[in-house]
């Protein structure tokens, strides 16, 4: 019955027929990309509230990380141990359509009885359609993070006479970085060590320039009316190239966001999975030591990015991956790691009340936002074929930094 449930041979089954208790040799294999500083400590708290429910020490869990932001070096770690029969437990996986390639091959286990009445009614409708295929649950959702945001150091905007506020679109922030720059400042930490930085930026760019309509036109492929779009949004991001770190083509985005911390920078544009750095700096507070615009030009907009776990099939501990899930999805394992991570948590009931202020402002500005939009560069706004042809002509951009070039690739090879 059990093996039936999870070999996998057919999709499987649901998961109602794991056992409470977990075999004996069970252990969880967890794989993720969560290795930044706050990002880890936000894990951490995660997985202390599943050994407090489900009494586990960490002799039980094999956390087994695949080093690399934006899940970078994740599919080389996961994709052929799953379509080859040897998962892991579970794994890191943005909801929506990144996991068309494990359930269009069947490989991840309808996880329906881990979604219990109780957890279905408190998760946001749109967050419960990422999660599904083909009308079965198969991952459950934890977090969700905002992508337009930038970031700055109060001190060295106000050092340098800079007015955010003020910044009412893409060129205002040039202009912006511009004088940072003139001033000494790193006017923009960022790496371009790895290419998914720089397409979140062109993102941000190309809404901000030219509306939410026309960006999803792009994430629907739509390219060719957008050519001169395309090129304009891309010159802007060479542009700032001039005032990125000097440092980026050898950090991490984490090690790059230390120049704001440390007061070297101006700006950085990140998710707010950036905010799990400055919770973890000393004496380094929201709205006096750094604080957050939406990007010029963005405003009213929450673009969202989204992690979930799966239930691989052929799966090697069936119960422990089945209460790692619950405890993804349970109020407690969304408060603990949300607090931590930066990102507000996808069920309603979720008690925010005690959560750091600048969560709370983000969760108002998500209640209040007109529009909500996913990303390329993590996944959910395109297919995985789609965002595999940005990325390779971003890994050409971010090397010859030439608008023209690279708006004619856009609109040839998509
Ligand atoms: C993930 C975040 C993560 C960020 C940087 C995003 O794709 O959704 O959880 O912190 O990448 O690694």
């Amino acid at each position: 019955m059990l093996a039936g449930c999870l070999t996998g041979d057919d999709g499987g089954d649901d998961v109602e027929g794991v056992p409470d208790e977990p075999a004996e040799d069970e252990e969880l294999e967890l794989v993720h990309w969560w290795t930044a500083g706050g990002e880890e400590a936000a894990l951490n708290d995660l997985l202390e509230s599943f050994r407090n429910e489900y009494g586990y020490s960490g002799g039980d869990i094999n956390n087994n990380p695949a080093p690399g932001g934006a899940g970078s070096a994740i599919d080389t770690a996961i994709q052929s141990r799953v379509s080859s029969g040897d998962p892991p437990s579970t794994f890191q996986i943005w909801p929506g359509g990144s996991l068309d390639p494990y359930t269009s091959e069947d490989l991840l286990n309808p996880i329906n009885d881990v979604w219990t009445d109780e957890m279905d009614s408190a998760y946001l409708d749109g967050v419960k359609e990422t999660a599904r295929h083909d009308g079965d649950f198969v991952a459950v959702p934890l977090n969700i993070h905002r992508l337009n945001n930038l970031f700055y150091n109060v001190n060295v905007v106000e050092d340098a006479g800079i007015d955010v506020d003020g910044l009412s679109d893409g060129e205002d922030l040039l202009t912006a970085m511009e004088t940072a720059d003139s001033e000494g400042y790193i006017g923009m930490a960022h790496q371009t060590s790895s290419t998914w930085s720089t397409l979140q930026m062109w993102e941000m760019v190309f809404m901000a320039q030219n509306g939410v309509d026309a960006y999803r036109d792009v994430l629907d492929k739509n390219v060719s009316d957008h050519e001169s779009a395309l090129e304009e949004s891309l010159q802007l991001v060479v542009d700032y190239s001039d005032y990125i770190s000097p440092n980026s083509a050898s950090v991490t985005w984490d090690e790059a966001n230390q120049a704001v911390i440390d007061g070297d920078a101006a700006f950085l544009h990140q998710g707010d999975w950036a905010v799990g750095e400055y919770q973890t700096a000393s004496g380094f507070d929201y709205g006096e030591d750094w604080d957050m615009v939406p990007f010029p030009g963005t405003g009213g907009v929450y673009a969202i990015v989204m992690d979930s776990f799966v239930m691989p099939t052929n799966n090697p501990s069936p119960t422990m991956t089945k209460q790692w899930l619950r405890q993804c999805g349970s109020i407690d394992g969304q408060e603990t790691f949300n607090r931590t991570k930066g990102s507000i948590p996808p069920r309603t009931d979720v008690p925010t009340d005690d959560y750091p202020e600048f969560l709370q402002d983000q969760a108002s500005d998500f209640s209040d936002s007109d529009e909500q939009v996913p990303s390329i560069a993590h996944g959910s706004g395109i297919d995985p074929d789609g965002k595999s042809q940005f990325e390779e002509i971003f890994s050409g951009f971010i090397e010859s930094w030439n608008a023209s070039e690279t708006a004619s690739r856009i609109v040839d090879e998509l």
